[in-house]
Parts: structure tokens; sequence; C-alpha cells
């Protein structure tokens, strides 16, 4: 879970010292309408992370109070379909890095070289890039950089989709992929751009970035990248979902994944009452039986 998570900032402002009034019914009407747009479902401790992130987009849009701006959201006849976006891109915590939980990578490689050809497979919570472009890394070892393969990234925050569309990363966090990495798949930034990194362009060739709310209907997107899918990463977003939620997505999932295709999950994240369509094939990696 993202560190914003396991943290409650102590400096945020108190009930008192707040530039906005904030309501115990704001906060219930917050927590329904991103369980609504998003699933994501938030706890009680959330009240101030919820303020802060939103309190933001009351600044910008000079709007003075929260009853104000939720009716704006809520209201079907001013329904502003773009500030229904900002709603939810402030809301998600977006904390990733490149090769996070290290184990699953090795894995992934074996299944692309056991099954070598035009594999497809989707990263369902891109956040910034860091790592479908771990992803995409792993694609090139495997298979060489002129696979058939291709990944789809997606994710319901459209502002992480465009960072991530943009390859550009802090030379810190890219150094998380390894020295020898860092001199394959990155350009290194000088001037103004010093201390930062780009992508270089093999890896996006491989990706295509949409997106995409995993509470929705169809999947659209998923379904004109390919008929039927081999590799799904869906990690650490599960955790913020409820249980008939995770069910819910899990279904689809099964219905997207060929048999015999992996299912990798987070470190937190436990799907093995979904026994009828998963079973467990190393340490938070699952197999569409
Ligand atoms: C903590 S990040 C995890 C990123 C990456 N998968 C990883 O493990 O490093 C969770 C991501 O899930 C996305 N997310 C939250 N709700 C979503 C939904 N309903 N559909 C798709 N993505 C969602 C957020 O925008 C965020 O980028």
């Amino acid at each position: 879970m993202g560190a914003r998570d396991t943290f409650e900032d102590q400096s945020l402002p108190s009930d008192a010292a707040r530039e906005y009034t904030f309501t115990r019914s704001d906060f219930e009407r917050v927590r329904k309408m991103i369980y609504a747009r998003a699933g994501i479902s938030l706890n009680d401790s959330k009240q101030n992370m919820v303020y802060s992130r939103l309190s933001r987009r009351l600044r910008t849009l000079g709007m003075d109070s929260f009853t104000m701006y939720l009716d704006r959201l809520s209201n079907d006849a001013t329904f502003d379909a773009r500030e229904a976006q900002d709603f939810v891109n402030a809301l998600t915590t977006n904390l990733t890095a490149f090769f996070r939980e290290p184990h699953h990578f090795p894995v992934l490689a074996e299944y692309l070289r056991a099954k070598g050809g035009g594999l497809r497979l989707w990263c369902s919570a891109a956040s910034t890039g860091e790592e479908p472009y771990s992803i995409a890394m792993t694609m090139v070892e495997a298979l060489g950089a002129n696979t058939g393969a291709r990944l789809l990234a997606t994710d319901i925050d459209t502002n992480v989709l465009a960072t991530a569309g943009r390859g550009v990363y802090r030379l810190d966090s890219a150094r998380q992929s390894g020295e020898d990495r860092l001199k394959k798949y990155f350009l290194r930034g000088s001037g103004a751009n010093d201390g930062m990194v780009r992508i270089k362009p093999e890896l996006p060739k491989l990706i295509q970035f949409a997106p995409l709310n995993l509470l929705d209907g169809n999947w659209p997107a998923v379904k004109a990248f390919a008929p039927a899918l081999d590799v799904i990463f869906c990690r650490n977003v599960m955790i913020y979902f409820d249980k008939p939620t995770q069910r819910q997505i899990l279904d689809r999932f099964a219905q997207v994944l060929r048999p015999g295709g992996l299912l990798f999950i987070g470190h937190s994240e436990n799907f093995t009452d979904h026994r009828e369509h998963f079973a467990l094939r190393g340490k938070t990696v699952y197999e569409r039986i």
C-alpha cells in the first residue's frame, strides 16, 4: 500500500485552521461519489487526505464551499464531465516504481520465453508508467526488440496516463531499473533536463496507453486490443476496492484472460477464494485455469 495510505499527515490543518468548511456530510458525499465512479472505498481515516486534495480543486475553480463544489459534480443539469474526471484524478493514489515487487519479472520473462510469438499483455493500473515500462523492458529482454508482443497500459486517472505517455522520469527513480537497464533503455537529460531521463522510443512502440475504469461495463479498450489476453498485471489497485467489487473485476479478468494465462497481483492482495478461475502459481501470481 502507498506511503500516503499508511501515514496520515499530522501537519494538515485542524478543523479550525482549514481554509474551507469541510463537514462530515461533505466527506460522506465524497465517499459515495468516488465509490460510485471508481470503486474506491475511503475509510474515516482519509478525511484529511480528501480535504487536502479536493481543496486544491476548489481553489483552482475559485469556489468557496465544498457544498457548492459537490453540488456541481452531482447535479445532472450542470454535470461537468471534465470536473468529474479531475475529481477522480484528485482522489486516486498513484504510488509506483520501476520494477516494484521485482520477483514478478523473472516469472514474466520465463512465461514469455516459453510462449513466444504475438502475445498480448495488459497492465490495468499503469499509473505514471513505471510498471508498464518495466514490463516492456522484460518483453524486449525475453523476446527481442522486434517482438510481435504488445502491451496495453490503462488507468482511470488521465493525469498519470499523460505522464506515462511522456516517459520522462527523475534519474534517481529510473535507477531502480538497475544500471544496465538505465544505459540500455533511457536517454540522459542535459542542461535544463539535468537529473532527468527519457525512455528510448523502442519501449513506447510496444505499448498502447488508454484510459480505462476497471469498474466500467465492457472494457472497450481491452476488446479493441485483443480477443484474448495472455498476461494481466493488476497490482496495488484492488486494495482500494471492497470484496464485491474485487469479485466482479476478477470474474471479468477470467473472461478476457486465456486459459494458462497469468494474473500478477500486488503484495497485500489475495484472491485464493477465486479457485474456480485462478490457481496460485507463485508468490502473488495466478494462472487462469
Ligand atoms: C497505487 S497505484 C499502483 C500502480 C501500479 N500498478 C503499481 O503497483 O506500482 C494504483 C493505481 O490504480 C488506479 N486506479 C484506481 N481506481 C481505478 C479504477 N477504478 N480503474 C482503473 N484504475 C484505477 C489509480 O489511478 C492508480 O494509478
